[in-house]
């Protein structure tokens, strides 16, 4: 694919890093990248998101609770547990990015819904805009010659997670180790556009 511009080179060159060196990543680099995540759009304009910056022992004190709770879950997942649990402990830095549930608060007066019809459609939402957030966040990484990997497994601790994180109101959206890459891939190769894309054209 022609590479036309640095934005469209930047998401290409995107790939999941899970192995990082231990070389620190400057502040002023995890700002921008949080800066770039927060740029997302989001519906209602609510920004319905936050980022927690974790390093050092509560970076530590994360990868041990992923790792402890790993053992009460069969194959497969246990094992992307346990790989997230390596992740996190390998990264200089983790973003945690969790949902406020403001947009699921105010949507029925945002949207004059009383019945509380609406939560489902909120909660789509908040998830959404957050997930434009995180793609913003690696992006921005990418940028910056910075690998990151988005840890989802964890919803199956999410509860665990949200109260570490102090928002144990919140949704779990994502873990992100950041770092710089321990090794270089290219990532796996994606579907050819004729397999994901559907034309209705009238010309
Ligand atoms: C919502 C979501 C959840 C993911 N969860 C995990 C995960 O828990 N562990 C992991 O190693 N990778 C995870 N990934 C990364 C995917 O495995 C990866 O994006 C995919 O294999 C494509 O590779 P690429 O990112 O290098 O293009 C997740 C990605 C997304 C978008």
């Amino acid at each position: 694919m022609l590479e036309r511009n640095e934005a469209l080179k930047v998401i290409h060159e995107r790939h999941s890093t899970r192995m990082f060196l231990e070389t620190p990543v400057a502040d002023e680099d995890v700002r921008a990248i949080l800066d770039a995540a927060n740029q997302a759009p989001s519906a209602h304009n609510q920004q319905s998101w936050r980022f927690i910056v974790l390093k050092g022992k509560y970076k530590e004190e994360l990868a041990d609770l992923v790792l402890s709770k790993a053992a009460d879950f069969p194959k497969p997942s246990s094992t992307l547990l346990r790989l997230a649990s390596r992740s996190i402990h390998s990264a200089p830095v983790i973003i945690a990015v969790a949902n406020t549930g403001e947009l699921i608060a105010r949507g029925g007066d945002l949207f004059n819904i009383k019945d509380g019809s609406g939560v489902d459609f909120f909660r789509i939402m908040e998830i959404q805009s957050s997930a434009a957030a995180v793609q913003n966040l690696l992006l921005a990484a990418t940028s910056l010659g910075l690998g990151t990997v988005w840890l989802g497994v964890l919803v199956l601790i999410k509860d665990d997670i949200l109260k570490f994180i102090g928002e144990p109101k919140g949704e779990f959206m994502a873990v992100i180790p950041l770092g710089y890459p321990g090794q270089s891939s290219r990532g796996p190769k994606k579907k050819s556009l004729e397999a994901v894309i559907k034309y209705f054209v009238d010309e």
